[in-house]
């Protein structure tokens, strides 16, 4: 595996990168804006998605202190999970999946896939992460006792380590936009556990672009979680900031709640497919879409825009939720 080192860090080649950044032309047209889709989705690992970015930085880690072991964690379909596993093999590293037996918990979707690479999952039946991460605690002992080596990668990899991937995402960007001649005015991503969203405010800064989360799911003090991580990111990348608080622009766009899907994001997804034949997830990225439109309904996005919405992925979820 190919491995570069950037800002300092180790970094493992494991998506293809750069993924297109193309203007839709029926989207636009609708829309009145500028609307070009950042394809993070076509990345080459599984379905492709947001967390291989990430995954590229945590992995390179893992593997270069010796870990032999991969756990992470997520909800009963989450892609985080799934694409962890997958980049796992590819590395010959074991990973188990620890995920929240809620919603889909039957073998379709990124459930399916996970069983198709054969790689261990836990169900744990609470809402809470602390007891996933305490089980997980009790798995790695319990593997360190037959001389295993594991290393817990935290939900979502929304870590300073993960959180690189996307400031190298918003250069990835610029450099983009740069060539096909726009500046971006404006980039809109999901925001899940905020890792994404917060390696994209620091790199957008520098373009002077601002960047709308929309939340997918209810988080305690969410803005400020990804302040924090934003400035422990730019510390980790040896980068000066200034950003503030306030450059954490959050909506919610939740809906019935997480992982469940809303009208608003089915209507949004079925909006994409029909205009572009461009496929959305009912969790994520439908949800996030919806949140964009009917932001630009209430005159958040001005006529001419140039903005970016990052595809994170998260097309199993389709074949998991709808039948
Ligand atoms: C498809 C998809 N989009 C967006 C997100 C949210 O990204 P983040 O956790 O970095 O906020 C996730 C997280 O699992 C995801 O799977």
């Amino acid at each position: 595996m190919q491995k570069t080192i950037r800002r300092g860090i180790e970094k493992i080649h494991l998506g293809h990168y750069p993924t297109p950044l193309e203007r839709l032309e029926n989207i636009s047209r609708e829309t009145s804006l500028n609307f070009y889709i950042k394809r993070d989705d076509l990345c080459g690992v599984v379905f492709g998605g947001n967390k291989v970015r990430k995954l590229e930085y945590l992995l390179a880690h893992a593997k270069a202190r010796g870990f032999d072991t991969i756990l992470t964690a997520g909800g009963a379909q989450s892609n985080h999970a799934v694409l962890t596993a997958a980049c796992c093999k590819k590395l010959g590293l074991d990973a188990l999946l620890l995920l929240k037996k809620r919603g889909v918990t039957e073998t379709r979707g990124n459930l399916l896939l996970a069983g198709l690479m054969h790689i261990p999952v836990r169900f744990i039946d609470t809402d809470s992460y602390a007891d996933v991460y305490a089980e997980a605690e009790t798995i790695m002992e319990a593997m360190r006792g037959e001389g295993k080596n594991p290393w817990l990668i935290p939900v979502g990899g929304s870590v300073p380590l993960g959180a690189l991937g996307y400031l190298d995402a918003a250069e990835e960007i610029a450099s983009q936009a740069g060539e096909l001649g726009f500046p971006v005015d404006h980039i809109v991503c999901c925001s899940g556990s905020g890792g994404t969203h917060a390696g994209l405010i620091l790199g957008a800064k520098k373009m002077d672009a601002r960047v709308t989360g929309i939340a997918v799911s209810v988080e305690e003090d969410f803005q400020a979680e990804i302040y924090k991580l934003a400035l422990e990111t730019a510390k980790l990348a040896g980068i000066e900031t200034d950003i503030v608080l306030d450059d954490v622009v959050l909506k919610e766009y939740i809906g019935p709640g997480y992982a469940r899907p809303s009208e608003e994001g089915e209507a949004a997804i079925r909006f994409m497919a029909e205009k572009e034949g461009i496929f959305l997830d009912p969790v994520y990225t439908g949800k996030t879409f919806a949140g964009f439109l009917d932001l630009l309904s209430k005159g958040f996005f001005a006529p001419g825009e140039n903005v970016v919405f990052v595809h994170t992925g998260g097309g199993p979820a389709l074949f998991a939720m709808y039948q």
